[in-house]
Parts: structure tokens; sequence; C-alpha cells
């Protein structure tokens, strides 16, 4: 199984949740091996370089921000750097001395911050030397939750770091099997009643999606929804999962964003939109719950860590591990794109896999 830690690039990842950045401070993130500070500017808008200073290294984001958010100032020796990573000030130079300063650069990282969520582009261009560009343009828009707009704000959101590769973290995401053995609670669902399953699936752009189905009968939580509910759940790459539960003309969107910190640390983020008066009525309550849910996830990729400390060969079965065949095939796809060659899904036409959970 694929343990490198090398991450796919000319995507975009889930950095922070939009309310954390507030003005005037600087938030730093290990984002897929990157070091990034991210902040605010003088209008308010997110932005992100790479947490480096090029004269020695020191991290920028343990400076401070100046002139209102427009520049970064180095702790060390006090060079700064606008928001688009050019350094716009070597405090140390005397008037003969002459340096281009704005052809020292940091990496910039195109952001994008919706539905109150910060998400940031990871190009596969170079961090730093002359090759670096200040412009990259996404080639594709972040990831939108279906059926809310740019601005709903999220009525829940917590994250939690998993000690293990990002790659086991997302299939654990779209393993149907271990939910009635990590998760079985009564609120959720019991292995004493487990039933065969059949579900219906299709290629998306850069994922798939479990087509719009009734959900599983043998969930209490989704019962409390009333109504006939009907959930549909796409995957895109590099491991972002919503699942969008309607119930009339009603929503609760639900999505799991899976960051890789580094080659061993992965940050799962869990966010809910909804529309449902219920919902927020039942938020006490959910909120501890929807925690204990992750958590379960969390400490059985840490048992699973015990293990893969010998280096097994693992296993995947048809038809419960046939969604994390289709990832890996999915992210070899990508990486064969990005080397310059066709997209080629691993999914061409509708499949329907049958397991028992
Ligand atoms: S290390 Fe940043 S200014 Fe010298
Ligand atoms: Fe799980």
């Amino acid at each position: 199984m694929d343990a490198d830690a090398s991450f796919l690039s000319r995507l975009w990842y889930f950095a922070m949740p939009a309310r954390e950045l507030r003005r005037g401070a600087m938030v730093s993130r290990l984002i897929a091996g990157h070091p990034v500070v991210l902040w605010r500017d003088e209008a308010g808008r997110a932005c992100a370089i790479r947490d480096l200073c090029p004269h020695r290294g020191v991290p920028l984001s343990c400076g401070r921000l100046t002139e209102g958010g427009r520049e970064v100032e180095c702790p060390y020796h006090g060079w700064r750097f606008g928001t688009d990573g050019a350094c716009t000030a070597i405090p140390s130079l005397v008037d003969s001395q002459s340096v281009d300063a704005g052809k020292i650069r940091v990496r910039r990282y195109p952001v994008a911050e919706q539905q109150g969520l910060i998400w940031l582009w990871l190009s596969d261009a170079p961090v730093d030397g002359p090759a670096l560009t200040l412009d990259e343009t996404p080639a594709f828009d972040a990831p939108l939750a279906p059926a809310f707009g740019p601005d709903a704000r999220p009525k829940l959101v917590f994250s939690m770091d998993f000690e293990c590769h990002a790659d086991h973290a997302v299939i654990g995401l779209m393993d149907p099997a271990h939910g009635p053995y990590v998760h079985e609670a009564w609120w959720w669902r019991s292995r004493r009643f487990m039933h065969e399953k059949a579900k219906r699936f299709g290629p998306v752009e850069r994922g798939f999606s479990m087509l719009e189905h009734a959900p599983s009968k043998n969930s209490f939580a989704y019962r409390l929804l009333g109504g006939q509910p009907t959930s549909e759940i796409v995957f895109t790459l590099p491991g972002v999962r919503t699942e969008l539960i309607r119930s009339g003309k009603r929503h609760v969107c639900a999505l799991t964003a899976v960051t890789p910190t580094d080659a061993q640390t992965t940050r799962v983020t869990q966010v809910f939109w909804w529309d449902m008066a219920l919902m927020s009525v039942m938020k006490p309550l959910f909120h501890p719950f929807a925690r204990a849910f992750l958590k379960q996830d969390r400490d059985m990729v840490e048992l699973q860590r015990e293990g893969l400390k010998h280096n097994p060969r693992l296993m995947l079965i048809n038809d419960s591990d046939t969604q994390a065949k289709w990832y890996f095939r999915l992210k070899q796809a990508w990486i064969d794109h990005c080397a310059g060659g066709e997209f080629r899904h691993p999914l061409t036409k509708e499949v329907t896999l049958r397991w028992r959970s």
C-alpha cells in the first residue's frame, strides 16, 4: 500500500475554518508537508505564503504583521514580505547597497474562502529558486458543499489529528465494513442488525459518488430526521467527502476533509451545514456524538499503527474495499495526468457494490 511522503499536487487542500483566522494574527499550519503561514490582509482577505524566511529559514509566523496586514516581517532581521510573497524591505541595507529585494521571493499559495472554510491550492511549482512564480492560478474552483451557498456558515466544525498517513484516514472514511464494529452504538448501528447492502456508484470529476439512495434502515441517527431521507456521498481527491442528506425540502451536509500534515500525521476536519430547525435544537447532543464517532475512527488508526510498524502487506477485498481500490487508482491517474498525460478516470460507468454491514 502507498505510504509515500509525497502528496498529490494541483489540488485544493482544506486549510482551516475561516472563523479561526482573525485579523491581525498569523496562523501557522503544516499542510501536506508545506509550512504555511496564513493571515488576513488589510481588506480582510485570507492569504498564505510559505512559512519560512528565505534569508535564514526562520518561520515568518513568529514575526509580526505590519501595514495592517499588507506585509509580514521576519523576527530575525526584519525582512518583509507582501501577500504575494515578494520581499519588500531589507532593513540592514545602506543607501549605496543595491539588492533587488523584489527578486527575493517566498512561495505564495492561492487560497479560497467560502462556506466558512479556507482552502489552499497546492501546485507542483517549486517552493523556492528562480523558477518560483508568484502568480499561480488554480485550474478549478475549491470544493463547495452541495445545496448550500458560498456564504453559508457551518453550524459545526471540529478537527482531530490522526497519527497515520492520509491514505489510511481516507480509506477508513470510505470503508463501509467497519461501521458495525468501530461505531457500534445504540444511536448509530449495531453488529446484531447487519444486513446486505447494494449501493450504486458513479464517476464524478476527480472522484466518485455513492449515488442518491435511502440510507440504511439500521441507522437510528437517520431515522431521527423523519420523512424519507435520501443520501448522496461524493468523494474527491485529495481527500474530501461530502454527504448530502435530503429530507423533503431540508438538507444536512456533512463534509469531511482529510488534510495530510506530514507523512505520519493527518488532520481530519468534520464540518456540518444544515437548514433543519430540529438539528439546531439537537446540536448540544449531536456535537458530542459526532466527536465520539470521529474519535472511534481515530482510535482504530492508532491501533492500526501498532501493526503497521512491522510493515505488513495489506489486502483490499471486493466489494467492501472497492472504493479504496478506486481511491488508489484515482491517485495514480492524477499523478499521470500531472506528468502530462490525459486524466484516465478509473471508473467509467455506474456500478453496484454489495457488502454486509
Ligand atoms: S532570517 Fe528572516 S530576515 Fe533574516
Ligand atoms: Fe468510521
